[in-house]
């Protein structure tokens, strides 16, 4: 296709697929409290670990000294059980006096003062999940504004407490309501998790217009059951799924528990790979100020992050499910350039598989290697056999950079 062609073509498909608020053209990363922190709102005894403004400021700090922010990590976010039970008496939302006395706008800035963005919960019905106060059809526009107003960069809105019927109405309308404001907020839709996640039910191109981002299925816990079972369910419906992430619209798989209690260091690298291989939103939760060494380092691993914020933001698909137990995922990148991803589900030992990437659809050439997890380097031809060692719950991640012809043509070569 001729150049300027291609690049009409790219502006059509931005503007038209994708909610125009131009945020999050690569998948959002960050900390999320909802997985870690849940609704403990016990300050009295439990000061540390419960859902107010220091634990907030105390995960920004942690973002912002120690490496986090540099790789991408700067959206901080609230989940549930921030407010007050009551609105004010203008019919605000208003955060919780004792918990947030410094007001969600106090900590908006403290987020931007260290080039971090705040993100913020609500809810489409009656109540929020935990039970605080929801938003209604009518209460829309005023809490639309008021996250705008206190400068607030991005919204999970959620659905417990409302029907069907009120959330056709209220996600497309929250959507246009937050781009009223003028101010940029990423909007993150809870809608397709609470309809089945998949079509007809869920319609994906508008999804697509309305939302950055999207749960479309069930709550993440602490366990390796649970990724699992996320992890199933995202790549046995791939056909419907993966075509509906590009740019500004993500699907999400929920939260990285990486650096909490219920995987292993294999189980970690395993849910890493795969959120990256899925194009997926990074937002960890977990406990900054505590987290092992392990873990960050997993968490900070700059090729798996350069691989989930590719930018031509096309999403991977598991390509092989073997017989033993191993299964293979292929994610597309820029620069002709691909992951991939060799997963085991096996409980024994490491398993020893062995391909070749002709067999792994792979076009004629030579290819470097880099292993993301070991740093290790490699130059490998298609038609040569590989072996690679996968550990039970385990993966082994490539980058595999394109064979060196196609960045030749007739004046040079870049390599
Ligand atoms: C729902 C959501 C979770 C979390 C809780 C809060 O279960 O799916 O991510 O926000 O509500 O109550």
């Amino acid at each position: 296709m001729h150049f300027s062609l291609l690049v009409f073509a790219c502006v059509l498909c931005g503007s038209t697929l994708a909610l125009n608020n131009g945020l999050m053209r690569t998948p959002p990363m960050g900390w999320l409290a909802w997985e870690r922190f849940r609704c403990d709102i016990d300050c009295q005894n439990d000061p540390k670990n419960c859902i107010s403004e220091n634990l907030f400021m105390d995960m920004a700090d942690r973002l912002s000294e120690d490496g986090w922010r540099e790789l991408g990590y700067v959206y901080i976010n609230i989940d549930d059980c921030w407010s007050s039970m009551e609105r004010d008496e203008n019919g605000r939302l208003q955060p919780d006096p004792k918990r947030f006395p410094g007001g969600i706008h106090k900590l908006a800035r403290y987020m931007h003062d260290r080039g971090l963005k705040l993100g913020i919960y609500g809810d489409m019905g009656t109540h929020t999940c935990g039970g605080y106060p929801g938003t209604t059809l009518d209460k829309i526009q005023i809490d639309a504004q008021t996250f705008a107003d206190w400068e607030v960069d991005m919204f999970k809105f959620d659905g417990c407490y409302s029907n069907a019927t009120e959330q056709e109405q209220g996600y497309p309308l929250m959507s246009k309501a937050l781009n009223a404001t003028g101010r940029p907020i990423g909007y993150s839709c809870s809608w397709p998790a609470y309809v089945g996640g998949l079509p007809p039910k869920v319609n994906y191109t508008q999804l697509g217009e309305i939302c950055n981002l999207w749960r479309n299925y069930d709550d993440i816990q602490d366990s390796w059951d649970s990724v699992l079972n996320i992890i199933d369910w995202f790549f046995d419906n791939q056909d419907a799924l993966q075509p509906a992430a590009g740019p500004g619209r993500w699907n999400d798989p929920d939260m990285l528990i990486i650096g909490d209690f219920g995987l292993s260091l294999d189980q970690s690298r395993s849910q890493m790979a795969l959120w990256s291989i899925m194009a997926a939103p990074l937002f960890m939760s977990n406990d900054l100020r505590t987290i092992s060494s392990g873990a960050q380092s997993i968490l900070q691993n700059k090729i798996a992050i350069g691989i989930n914020q590719d930018a031509m933001g096309m999403a991977g698909r598991r390509i092989l499910k073997e017989k033993s137990g191993i299964e293979v995922f292929w994610r597309p990148l820029s620069n002709n350039a691909s992951a991939l991803v060799f997963f085991s589900r096996r409980t024994d030992m490491p398993y020893r598989y062995t391909s070749s990437l002709r067999q792994l659809n792979f076009t004629t050439g030579s290819y470097k290697i880099i292993d993301v997890f070991t740093g290790k380097m490699a130059s490998l031809k298609d038609s040569t056999d590989f072996v690679v060692s996968v550990n039970p719950s385990g993966v082994v991640m490539w980058y595999v950079s394109a064979p060196a012809s196609v960045f030749c043509d007739k004046c040079c070569c870049v390599l």
